[in-house]
């Protein structure tokens, strides 16, 4: 029977990574299967357990489990560590736990859109778990500048206390002078964005947004002002072949999966 795995959230139901993987096990000639799994709020560990007792062999994880994932754990990569989040399970003797969302953002941005972080400077926005998850990435990656807003100051705070060279700030205090903005709040999902004072995003502006499949107010906002947009699609997919690499030992192409996704 071919190995197992799937992806665990709340909802999941319209979760693309089940079509993801199966075109990386096309192309890469691997033998598994893929699935979407639904766990109860507070039945995570317990739906981790049956599918592992099942033969399940790894597991992707969504909002809102990144966190239980990783108390879940017998062991975190060190990316897993930094992140407290943990998006990638291998169920093997233990549970260890990576996440790969931090390299999965870094790879759309300097691979697919070409727009390497390495010596810019980069604005994140939010200061939940989306954005805990790629701090570590972006510093790694050579952000000569790595600014945390959030409308709750203490949590912007605490994030930025946890890496050296972060620094935080509230929205209004922003001004112009970033390369690239990375909306990581969860505005787009309520049809809202965050009250970016204007001048923030223009000409030559990055604007990011890690929510994907529409066409958030802060997609609309940069285009308005002239920046170039881009939505979070990328950073899927590249996220996907980076757990696909740590499951199978095979890293898939993921240009011509994107452009499938893209259009149809
Ligand atoms: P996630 O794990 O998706 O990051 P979270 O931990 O609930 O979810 O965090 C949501 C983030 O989106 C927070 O940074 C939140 O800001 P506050 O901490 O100030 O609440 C941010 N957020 C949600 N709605 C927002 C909005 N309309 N404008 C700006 N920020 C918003």
């Amino acid at each position: 029977m071919a190995d197992r795995y799937a992806v665990i959230g709340n909802p999941v139901a319209h979760s693309k990574s089940p079509r993801i993987h199966a075109e990386f096990a096309r192309a890469t000639g691997q033998a598994l299967s893929y699935e979407a799994i639904e766990a109860p709020l507070g039945g995570f560990a317990g739906a981790v357990a049956a599918f592992r007792a099942s033969g399940g062999k790894g597991l992707n994880v969504t909002l809102p489990f990144k966190e239980e994932a990783y108390a879940l754990c017998t062991g975190v990569s060190e990316r897993a560590r930094l992140a407290r989040a943990v998006n990638t399970l291998m169920l093997k003797e233990g549970v260890f736990g990576d996440n790969t969302d931090g390299i999965g953002l870094v790879r759309d941005l300097a691979g697919n859109l070409q727009v390497d972080p390495g010596g810019k400077r980069v604005l994140l926005m939010g200061a939940g778990g989306a954005a805990q998850g790629v701090v570590a990435a972006l510093l790694a990656a050579g952000a000569i500048e790595l600014v945390i807003a959030n409308r709750d100051m203490r949590r912007a705070q605490a994030l930025a206390g946890r890496f050296p060279g972060l620094k935080a700030s509230g929205y209004g205090a922003l001004a112009r002078g970033f390369d690239i903005v990375v909306n990581a709040t969860s505005a787009g999902l309520q049809g809202a964005a965050p009250p970016l004072p204007a001048g923030v995003l223009g000409p030559g502006v990055l604007a990011y947004e890690m929510v994907y499949g529409r066409d958030t107010p802060f997609l609309a906002a940069a285009r308005a002002a002239g920046a170039r947009a881009c939505d979070g699609l990328g950073m899927l997919v590249e996220q996907a072949a980076e757990s696909f690499f740590l499951w199978r030992g095979v890293r898939p192409a993921t240009a011509p999966v994107l452009e499938r996704l893209r259009h149809g």
